[in-house]
């Protein structure tokens, strides 16, 4: 007798294709949200502020200190961001209508903060204003990578997002900063 883990058959209407466990795999992962801005290029020359929302947000490297994004090929974002300095903003917990607005589902008017390098937006928990570092092809995405020449925080609780839901991830009080 042979077992399956997954036993419906593709012509079942309980049958998900083994992308659906992938994505479900990799939402057990738990992460903060956070917005890259950056100025973009458009094609008359002009430059108009562009976000997009982040989950693959990733420290790389203290010494030089770089930050990477994972960036999906197919969206408008990915070549605007090309060669670009660009802001992670990473957001606090009441700030999950900014992730919307920056993830197709526009409803507000963002207040933008012109950085030294890139326009980064208003009351961010905290923010690093990058310069490119370097891309690496990463399949389906691109990974940018962003040499950190600015950044600073705040208090406050931090956005989080788990199996596809946003959740809030609260501060600890303890009064210091922790080391690890
Ligand atoms: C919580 C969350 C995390 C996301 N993380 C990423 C990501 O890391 N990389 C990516 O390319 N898109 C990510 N997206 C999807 C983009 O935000 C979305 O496709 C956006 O509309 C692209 O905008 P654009 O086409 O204007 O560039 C995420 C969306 C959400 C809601």
């Amino acid at each position: 007798m042979t077992s399956s883990i997954r036993p419906f058959r593709p012509d079942s209407a309980l049958y998900r294709p083994p992308v659906h466990f992938f994505r479900g795999s990799l939402g057990r992962f738990a992460t903060g949200v956070a917005v890259v801005t950056f100025d973009a290029e458009e094609s008359d020359g002009r430059s108009r502020r562009q976000g997009i929302t982040v989950n693959s947000f990733t420290s790389v490297s203290m010494d030089p200190p770089l930050v990477l994004v994972s960036i999906q090929r197919s969206v408008r974002s990915h070549d605007l961001l090309a060669g670009r300095p660009f802001a992670i903003n990473v957001l606090g917990a009441e700030q999950r209508v900014v992730a919307e607005h920056f993830a197709g589902r526009p409803s507000l008017d963002p207040v933008w903060i012109e950085g030294r390098f890139a326009p980064r937006l208003c009351d961010a928990l905290s923010h690093f204003e990058c310069t490119p570092w370097a891309a690496y092809d990463g399949g389906d995405h691109t990974l940018f990578l962003g040499e950190v020449q600015e950044f600073d925080y705040r208090r406050g609780d931090a956005l989080g997002f788990v199996n596809g839901q946003f959740c809030t991830i609260p501060e600890q009080t303890s009064g210091h900063e922790p080391l690890f």
